[in-house]
């Protein structure tokens, strides 16, 4: 039996997350990986990281806590490094914009400190000139829809951008003829192991499950697959969740998620990413 920590949030606990820590216990113990569960609120001490297993599972975004555990010799799944490009979808851009993989046409915000604001939106206008209205504003450090948004007009552009100062922000080009639809796959260890369409009937763009989307069997394409091994591989992935949308000529890569709940996905294809994920940290860990 090997031996790692299964690192949590320690304060965002839910059903979701539970099930998430049950469903890659048991899998770790059917591959012979025992996971010793902590959350991010246990390294306090600065003595906290000594004696402790070789590697860990981090299912938390704490990147100061990644980087102690990496700095103290852990091996961490997944890496800081991808962790850290993958939690922010603006340094998620950056990193693959010369990658070939087609993305949505996409402009970074310019920065504002949070205490100043957005005093002046006149680059909003210029952002609406190339991108065309409706255009996408995401957060970076968002998840589960609930911090992308559509502006319709430069104004309600500014209304939306008010509130994220000092955040990281983006502005994209809408797909149109993916509105409602996207496609989900999750790749671990350099291999596809399952996929899922979600198509939102309730008339909101975002096809995330939290904001009614359904999942649906999906036959992935063999490009789709391409553009999702690649982007986990520049990103230094062991596991990740690919979210891709339907353009007009192919698949574009959406975003990357780094610790993607797998529940839904699991419910229609079949397949439970966590045995994947046990097999290739058994593999892994030196
Ligand atoms: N440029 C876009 N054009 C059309 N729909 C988009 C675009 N970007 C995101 N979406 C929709 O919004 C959803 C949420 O966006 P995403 O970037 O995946 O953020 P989150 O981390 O919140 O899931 C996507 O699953 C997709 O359905
Ligand atoms: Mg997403």
């Amino acid at each position: 039996m090997k031996e790692a920590l299964y690192i949590e949030n320690g304060f965002w606990q839910s059903a979701g997350t539970l099930a998430l820590r049950n469903a890659l216990t048991e899998a770790g113990l059917r591959h012979g990986l025992r996971l010793v569960v902590r959350t991010n609120r246990d390294f306090l001490r600065p003595d906290s990281l000594r004696k402790l297993p070789g590697a860990a599972l981090f299912w938390d975004k704490d990147l100061r806590l990644a980087e102690r555990m990496e700095r103290a010799g852990l091996r961490l799944f997944n890496r800081a490094d991808a962790i850290r490009q993958c939690d922010d979808k603006t340094l998620t851009w950056l990193a693959l914009r010369d990658s070939g993989i087609p993305m949505p046409d996409t402009l970074l915000c310019p920065m504002t400190f949070p205490n100043v604001g957005y005093t002046v939106t006149d680059f909003l206008q210029e952002a609406a000139d190339i991108l065309g209205l409706p255009f996408v504003i995401k957060q970076g450090r968002g998840s589960f829809g609930s911090q992308v948004y559509l502006a319709h007009s430069v104004e309600e552009a500014a209304d939306i951008l008010r509130p994220c100062a000092g955040e990281p922000v983006l502005f994209q080009r809408f797909i149109e003829e993916s509105a409602g639809r996207d496609v989900r796959v999750y790749v671990v260890g350099g291999q596809v192991v399952a996929s899922m369409g979600r198509v939102n009937l309730t008339g909101d763009f975002r096809a995330n499950v939290e904001n009614g989307g359904k999942p649906v069997q999906h036959a992935i394409t063999p490009r789709e697959e391409e553009l999702a091994l690649l982007a986990c591989r520049l990103l230094g992935l062991d596991f990740g969740g690919v979210d891709l949308l339907y353009g007009k000529d192919g698949p574009l890569l959406c975003e990357v998620n780094s610790n993607a709940h797998f529940k839904a996905l699991q419910s229609v294809s079949g397949v439970s990413p966590a045995d994947a994920i046990a097999a290739h940290m058994m593999e892994n860990i030196p």
